[in-house]
């Protein structure tokens, strides 16, 4: 279904995220045709540029992520949308006036995609406000991360929202673009099969891993500030962890659905002081392989040759403290270079009362939901091995996946982001107090470990991690699923 005809402007349009993600994404929207012709494109960055020169970058991103699907002529009429302007949001004497004469002077959305560094948040906000063009039509869409800790996420929240209304502002999380992310709202709320199991009375333990096989990518400045526990726990897990534990929505509104899940967060049991070293792992990974070739380790990867404690691997035992879910651990676990790369949801039900087949059956119902990539659904549950040597049960899972049941292509998870907000639609996009009670819960960890002092363990690049992630989930008498 076609969205109206809309302006988007993207500061950072020459960025990474920018080439990879966004001018890709707008692309196949219009491909799809979804995006109107009297829509406009304006991508914006300190640089000097023309557009023709601009285009030509776009092109060649958009070709990239087509692959063999690449249709020149289709790019040629859809280049006509792509301008550029060379603007340095934080100089007064910016060229505004040339911006705005790019954008169309009827009422449509506009868009403002902030994919800068976060420093500029508020500097670009307030730009727009005095060039006049923060009006009621207008969105800001601010890129994760959000801050870099509590303080910071309130100041980049007041600053943009003394200039923009707060349903003006969509604060985008990628993960909740993904098709599999979505489905997680489905599978639970569509079936009854699920819903009445769905607690502390028939659930032993979740666990959410999101395990990457790639490094730093070129990301050294900014990863070294961040770490595992801000570029992945904040945001993508814990929006995870909402989505498998939040009650059902009243309706699919966004205020509904985003109170659900910031309840969830207040009631996550804050970890703090000497619990987090028990509650918690870091890693770091050292020099070892990726497939078959040897790659370097994480401190050889940064530019500079100062030592770094920086955790590109946390592992954490979550409690979330309420009625539902009392005495069940949520486990995370996220990790730069291991072994592979997927992410997963598996919900570990508990064993049966009564060891009816024999003792040693201890196989129990599993449900794991593959969010990428191979994305499905499996459901594990015992089934009598055939043959005539007694009951023999095994576990098996009853399988669902997406490639073999859809042909379609899925599209990235920016492409429906990009249009929900041209919609003006926020049910997937942060809420400040959301953002704000996720940085609370991570700040406290933060601490804890500043004080704790200690390296992260360091694990080989292509192993599963610290070892200490194993030992935790071994002194609860579990495991890590790896299937
Ligand atoms: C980003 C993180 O938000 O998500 C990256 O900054 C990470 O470090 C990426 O690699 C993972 O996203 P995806 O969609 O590839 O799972």
């Amino acid at each position: 279904i076609p969205v109206d005809p809309f302006d988007i402007v993207i500061f950072g349009g020459t960025g990474d995220l920018s080439r990879r993600k966004l001018l890709p994404a707008l692309y196949h929207r219009w491909l799809d045709g979804q995006i109107p012709e009297s829509s406009r494109i304006v991508g914006t960055a300190r640089s000097e540029m023309t557009t023709k020169e601009y285009r030509e970058m776009a092109r060649e991103a958009c070709e990239t992520a087509s692959g063999k699907s690449w249709d020149a002529k289709a790019w040629k009429v859809f280049e006509k949308l792509v301008e550029y302007v060379a603007i340095d949001a934080t100089n007064p004497d910016a060229d505004w006036p040339t911006l705005k004469s790019k954008l169309s002077a009827n009422d449509h959305p506009c868009v403002f995609y902030l994919a800068t560094s976060p420093r500029l948040y508020v500097d670009i906000s307030e730009a727009l406000g005095r060039a006049g063009l923060a009006t009621p039509n207008a969105r800001v869409v601010l890129e994760k991360p959000i801050g870099t800790d509590l303080d910071s996420a309130r100041e980049i929240n007041d600053g943009v929202g003394a200039v923009f209304a707060e349903r003006q502002v969509f604060r985008i999380d990628h993960y909740l673009g993904k098709e599999t992310v979505q489905n997680l709202m489905v599978l639970r709320f569509a079936n009854m099969l699920f819903e009445p199991l769905w607690s502390r009375n028939y659930i032993d333990h979740v666990q959410i891993t999101v395990a990457e096989d790639l490094g730093l990518e070129g990301r050294a400045d900014y990863y070294d500030k961040s770490g595992a526990l801000r570029d992945m726990v904040q945001n993508h897990m814990l929006q995870l962890l909402c989505l498998t534990a939040m009650e059902p929505p009243n309706h699919l509104d966004d205020d509904d659905v985003r109170t659900e899940k910031i309840k969830v967060l207040n009631a996550l049991t804050p970890i703090t002081g000497d619990d987090a070293k028990r509650l918690t792992v870091r890693g770091q990974y050292k020099a070892g392989v990726r497939g078959d070739e040897p790659v370097k380790g994480y401190v050889d990867e940064l530019s500079s040759d100062t030592e770094s404690t920086t955790e590109t691997f946390v592992a954490i035992k979550a409690a979330v403290d309420n009625w539902r879910w009392a005495g069940v651990p949520f486990y995370l676990r996220t990790g730069k270079r291991l072994p592979y790369r997927h992410s997963d949801i598996v919900i570990q039900f508990k064993p049966t009362p009564h060891p009816l087949f024999g003792e040693g059956n201890d196989a129990v119902n599993r449900l794991v939901i593959r969010l990428q990539p191979d994305e499905g659904v499996r459901l594990y549950v015992q089934i009598k091995e055939p043959g005539p040597g007694g009951l023999r049960v095994k576990s098996l899972p009853l399988n669902l996946s997406y490639a073999e049941s859809f042909t379609v292509r899925y599209p990235d998870a920016y492409e429906r982001l990009l249009m929900d907000v041209v919609r003006g639609n926020l049910s997937l996009f942060m809420r400040r107090d959301e953002v704000e009670a996720a940085w609370t819960w991570v700040d406290g960890l933060i601490e804890a470990w500043d004080r704790g002092g200690g390296a992260p363990e360091l694990y080989a690049a292509g192993s599963n991690g610290p070892l200490a992630a194993a030992m935790m989930m071994d002194r609860d008498g579990r495991a890590w699923f790896e299937g």
